[in-house]
Protein backbone atom coordinates (compact mmCIF):
# COMPACT_ATOMS: atom_id res chain seq x y z
CA UNK A 1 0.00 0.00 0.00
CA UNK A 2 1.41 3.06 -0.51
CA UNK A 3 2.07 6.10 1.95
CA UNK A 4 -0.62 8.31 0.53
CA UNK A 5 -4.12 7.90 1.17
CA UNK A 6 -5.16 10.47 -1.28
CA UNK A 7 -2.67 11.49 -4.25
CA UNK A 8 -3.85 14.34 -6.76
CA UNK A 9 -1.73 15.28 -9.76
CA UNK A 10 -2.78 18.03 -11.87
CA UNK A 11 -6.29 17.94 -10.75
CA UNK A 12 -8.83 20.81 -12.88
CA UNK A 13 -12.47 21.63 -11.92
CA UNK A 14 -14.05 24.59 -14.08
CA UNK A 15 -17.39 25.64 -13.09
CA UNK A 16 -19.77 27.12 -16.02
CA UNK A 17 -19.21 27.54 -19.37
CA UNK A 18 -17.84 30.79 -21.70
CA UNK A 19 -17.45 34.24 -20.16
CA UNK A 20 -19.21 32.81 -16.90
CA UNK A 21 -16.17 30.16 -16.25
CA UNK A 22 -14.80 30.03 -13.15
CA UNK A 23 -11.71 28.16 -13.17
CA UNK A 24 -11.46 26.48 -9.40
CA UNK A 25 -8.97 24.27 -9.61
CA UNK A 26 -6.26 24.73 -12.36
CA UNK A 27 -3.81 22.43 -11.95
CA UNK A 28 -3.81 20.91 -7.76
CA UNK A 29 -0.86 18.37 -6.97
CA UNK A 30 -1.47 17.07 -3.20
CA UNK A 31 -0.77 14.35 -1.00
CA UNK A 32 -2.40 13.76 2.30
CA UNK A 33 -0.57 10.49 3.94
CA UNK A 34 -1.92 7.79 6.19
CA UNK A 35 -1.52 8.46 9.81
CA UNK A 36 -1.84 12.26 9.53
CA UNK A 37 -3.48 15.37 9.42
CA UNK A 38 -2.96 17.48 6.23
CA UNK A 39 -4.23 21.06 6.69
CA UNK A 40 -5.61 23.06 3.72
CA UNK A 41 -5.00 26.68 4.08
CA UNK A 42 -5.63 29.84 1.50
CA UNK A 43 -7.30 33.06 0.66
CA UNK A 44 -11.60 32.76 0.11
CA UNK A 45 -12.26 31.18 -3.25
CA UNK A 46 -9.02 29.57 -3.47
CA UNK A 47 -10.78 26.24 -4.10
CA UNK A 48 -10.41 24.59 -1.00
CA UNK A 49 -13.67 23.41 -0.88
CA UNK A 50 -14.03 22.07 -4.24
CA UNK A 51 -10.39 20.25 -3.83
CA UNK A 52 -12.09 17.96 -0.78
CA UNK A 53 -15.31 17.84 -2.57
CA UNK A 54 -13.84 15.99 -5.27
CA UNK A 55 -11.90 14.27 -2.43
CA UNK A 56 -14.55 12.98 -0.81
CA UNK A 57 -16.31 11.96 -4.04
CA UNK A 58 -18.85 14.12 -3.70
CA UNK A 59 -17.86 16.13 -7.28
CA UNK A 60 -16.22 15.37 -10.33
CA UNK A 61 -13.07 16.32 -11.31
CA UNK A 62 -12.75 18.01 -15.39
CA UNK A 63 -8.92 16.52 -15.34
CA UNK A 64 -5.55 15.09 -13.73
CA UNK A 65 -5.25 12.19 -11.72
CA UNK A 66 -6.72 11.14 -8.54
CA UNK A 67 -6.26 8.28 -6.08
CA UNK A 68 -8.19 7.80 -2.43
CA UNK A 69 -7.75 4.96 -0.13
CA UNK A 70 -5.90 3.42 -3.53
CA UNK A 71 -8.95 3.81 -5.78
CA UNK A 72 -9.66 6.21 -8.43
CA UNK A 73 -13.35 7.24 -8.18
CA UNK A 74 -13.68 7.62 -11.97
CA UNK A 75 -13.33 3.50 -11.70
CA UNK A 76 -16.30 3.52 -10.10
CA UNK A 77 -19.60 1.69 -11.49
CA UNK A 78 -22.97 3.24 -10.96
CA UNK A 79 -23.83 2.92 -7.47
CA UNK A 80 -20.64 2.30 -6.01
CA UNK A 81 -19.18 5.50 -5.28
CA UNK A 82 -22.12 6.36 -2.86
CA UNK A 83 -21.41 2.86 -1.21
CA UNK A 84 -17.46 3.54 -1.01
CA UNK A 85 -18.07 7.18 0.23
CA UNK A 86 -20.49 5.77 3.14
CA UNK A 87 -18.07 3.35 4.07
CA UNK A 88 -15.21 5.15 4.06
CA UNK A 89 -15.06 9.10 4.32
CA UNK A 90 -16.80 11.31 7.02
CA UNK A 91 -17.55 15.23 5.53
CA UNK A 92 -17.29 17.86 8.12
CA UNK A 93 -19.38 20.49 5.89
CA UNK A 94 -18.78 24.20 5.73
CA UNK A 95 -22.79 24.97 5.88
CA UNK A 96 -23.18 22.35 8.61
CA UNK A 97 -26.36 20.01 6.39
CA UNK A 98 -27.77 19.22 9.72
CA UNK A 99 -31.71 17.72 8.57
CA UNK A 100 -33.87 19.62 9.99
CA UNK A 101 -37.14 17.01 10.54
CA UNK A 102 -34.25 14.74 12.61
CA UNK A 103 -33.07 14.86 15.95
CA UNK A 104 -29.47 15.78 16.38
CA UNK A 105 -29.03 12.13 17.27
CA UNK A 106 -30.88 10.96 14.31
CA UNK A 107 -28.80 13.37 12.81
CA UNK A 108 -25.21 12.14 13.94
CA UNK A 109 -27.12 8.01 13.25
CA UNK A 110 -27.48 8.93 9.53
CA UNK A 111 -23.91 7.23 8.26
CA UNK A 112 -24.76 4.15 10.35
CA UNK A 113 -28.51 3.76 8.97
CA UNK A 114 -27.16 4.33 5.33
CA UNK A 115 -24.54 1.47 6.38
CA UNK A 116 -27.20 -0.67 6.98
CA UNK A 117 -27.22 -0.86 10.67
CA UNK A 118 -30.48 -1.18 13.15
CA UNK A 119 -31.88 2.38 14.03
CA UNK A 120 -31.72 1.23 17.52
CA UNK A 121 -28.15 0.63 17.58
CA UNK A 122 -27.27 3.76 15.76
CA UNK A 123 -28.71 6.05 17.62
CA UNK A 124 -27.22 4.44 20.91
CA UNK A 125 -23.77 5.43 18.87
CA UNK A 126 -24.65 8.58 18.15
CA UNK A 127 -25.63 9.51 21.50
CA UNK A 128 -21.96 7.97 22.82
CA UNK A 129 -19.97 10.48 20.43
CA UNK A 130 -22.68 13.39 21.31
CA UNK A 131 -21.35 13.09 24.58
CA UNK A 132 -17.90 13.21 23.65
CA UNK A 133 -18.37 16.62 21.79
CA UNK A 134 -20.08 18.20 25.04
CA UNK A 135 -23.66 17.51 23.77
CA UNK A 136 -25.13 14.78 25.31
CA UNK A 137 -27.80 16.18 26.89
CA UNK A 138 -29.33 17.90 23.57
CA UNK A 139 -29.63 14.50 21.29
CA UNK A 140 -33.28 14.37 21.04
CA UNK A 141 -33.42 18.31 20.30
CA UNK A 142 -34.29 19.36 16.89
CA UNK A 143 -30.79 20.95 15.52
CA UNK A 144 -32.64 24.30 14.68
CA UNK A 145 -32.52 24.64 18.63
CA UNK A 146 -29.49 24.88 19.31
CA UNK A 147 -26.88 27.43 18.66
CA UNK A 148 -24.16 27.77 15.57
CA UNK A 149 -21.49 25.97 17.53
CA UNK A 150 -23.71 23.24 19.09
CA UNK A 151 -24.58 22.07 15.13
CA UNK A 152 -21.12 22.34 13.77
CA UNK A 153 -20.45 19.84 16.94
CA UNK A 154 -23.51 17.81 15.51
CA UNK A 155 -21.90 17.97 12.36
CA UNK A 156 -18.61 16.70 14.15
CA UNK A 157 -20.56 13.68 15.72
CA UNK A 158 -21.88 12.93 12.73
CA UNK A 159 -18.78 12.72 10.63
CA UNK A 160 -17.19 10.89 13.30
CA UNK A 161 -19.77 7.99 14.27
CA UNK A 162 -19.17 5.44 11.52
CA UNK A 163 -14.97 5.29 11.89
CA UNK A 164 -14.03 6.89 8.43
CA UNK A 165 -10.47 6.14 7.30
CA UNK A 166 -10.99 9.55 5.38
CA UNK A 167 -12.05 12.32 7.05
CA UNK A 168 -12.81 15.57 5.50
CA UNK A 169 -13.18 19.00 7.17
CA UNK A 170 -14.46 22.04 6.24
CA UNK A 171 -13.42 25.05 8.87
CA UNK A 172 -14.56 22.47 11.77
CA UNK A 173 -13.93 24.94 14.20
CA UNK A 174 -15.40 28.29 12.41
CA UNK A 175 -17.95 28.93 15.32
CA UNK A 176 -16.68 27.17 18.40
CA UNK A 177 -14.97 29.18 21.72
CA UNK A 178 -11.14 27.82 22.15
CA UNK A 179 -12.00 25.35 24.19
CA UNK A 180 -14.56 23.35 22.91
CA UNK A 181 -12.25 23.77 19.48
CA UNK A 182 -9.94 21.89 21.09
CA UNK A 183 -11.96 19.44 22.42
CA UNK A 184 -13.20 18.40 19.22
CA UNK A 185 -9.69 18.80 17.58
CA UNK A 186 -8.67 15.90 19.86
CA UNK A 187 -11.15 13.84 17.67
CA UNK A 188 -10.60 14.69 15.02
CA UNK A 189 -6.89 14.74 15.48
CA UNK A 190 -6.96 11.32 17.18
CA UNK A 191 -8.41 10.05 13.48
CA UNK A 192 -5.83 11.21 11.75
CA UNK A 193 -3.31 9.67 14.04
CA UNK A 194 -5.08 5.84 13.80
CA UNK A 195 -4.10 3.08 11.50
CA UNK A 196 -4.73 3.40 8.07
CA UNK A 197 -6.62 7.15 8.85
CA UNK A 198 -6.17 10.24 6.97
CA UNK A 199 -7.84 13.90 8.09
CA UNK A 200 -7.78 17.02 5.55
CA UNK A 201 -8.46 20.01 7.40
CA UNK A 202 -9.50 23.26 5.56
CA UNK A 203 -8.84 26.36 8.42
CA UNK A 204 -8.37 30.22 8.69
CA UNK A 205 -7.62 28.99 12.42
CA UNK A 206 -4.09 29.81 13.43
CA UNK A 207 -5.52 28.18 17.16
CA UNK A 208 -5.05 24.77 15.83
CA UNK A 209 -2.33 25.31 12.94
CA UNK A 210 -0.01 23.95 15.51
CA UNK A 211 -1.87 20.13 15.30
CA UNK A 212 -0.99 19.90 11.53
CA UNK A 213 1.62 17.56 10.24
CA UNK A 214 1.21 19.11 6.79
CA UNK A 215 -0.01 22.11 5.59
CA UNK A 216 -0.53 23.01 2.20
CA UNK A 217 -1.07 26.61 1.08
CA UNK A 218 -3.28 27.21 -1.61
CA UNK A 219 -3.68 30.60 -4.17
CA UNK A 220 -6.45 30.72 -6.91
CA UNK A 221 -6.95 27.06 -7.97
CA UNK A 222 -3.02 25.88 -7.14
CA UNK A 223 -0.89 24.87 -4.63
CA UNK A 224 2.08 27.26 -3.85
CA UNK A 225 3.72 25.51 -0.91
CA UNK A 226 3.64 22.45 1.37
CA UNK A 227 4.86 22.52 4.88
CA UNK A 228 5.82 20.09 7.07
CA UNK A 229 6.17 19.57 9.99
CA UNK A 230 8.27 18.08 12.78
N1 LIG B 1 -21.22 25.18 -7.66
C1 LIG B 1 -20.49 26.21 -8.12
N2 LIG B 1 -20.87 26.88 -9.23
C2 LIG B 1 -20.13 27.90 -9.71
N3 LIG B 1 -18.99 28.35 -9.15
C3 LIG B 1 -18.57 27.72 -8.03
C4 LIG B 1 -19.29 26.63 -7.45
N4 LIG B 1 -18.62 26.22 -6.36
C5 LIG B 1 -17.54 27.02 -6.25
N5 LIG B 1 -17.50 27.93 -7.26
C6 LIG B 1 -16.45 28.93 -7.48
O1 LIG B 1 -15.19 28.27 -7.48
C7 LIG B 1 -14.21 29.04 -6.78
C8 LIG B 1 -13.65 28.22 -5.62
O2 LIG B 1 -14.68 28.03 -4.67
P1 LIG B 1 -14.47 27.24 -3.31
O3 LIG B 1 -15.80 27.13 -2.67
O4 LIG B 1 -13.75 25.98 -3.60
O5 LIG B 1 -13.51 28.24 -2.51
P2 LIG B 1 -12.97 28.15 -1.00
O6 LIG B 1 -11.48 28.19 -1.07
O7 LIG B 1 -13.59 26.99 -0.32
O8 LIG B 1 -13.48 29.53 -0.37
P3 LIG B 1 -13.99 29.87 1.15
O9 LIG B 1 -12.75 30.00 1.98
O10 LIG B 1 -14.69 31.17 0.99
O11 LIG B 1 -14.90 28.77 1.58
C9 LIG B 1 -14.91 30.33 -6.34
O12 LIG B 1 -14.64 31.32 -7.28
C10 LIG B 1 -16.38 29.95 -6.35
O13 LIG B 1 -17.19 31.07 -6.63
MG1 LIG C 1 -14.94 26.83 1.24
Amino acid sequence: MSASAVRIRGLTKTFGTGDSAVHALRGVDLDALYGQATYLVGPSGCGKTTLISIIAGLLHRDGGELEVLGTDHATFRAGQLTRWRSENVGFIFQAFNLIPQLTVAENVAVPLVIRGESRRRAVAKAEELLEKVGLGGRAKAKPTKLSGGQQQRVAIARSLVHDPRILVCDEPTSALDAQTGRRVMDLITAVAHGPDRAVIVVTHDDRIFHLADRVVHMNDGTVTKVEVKG
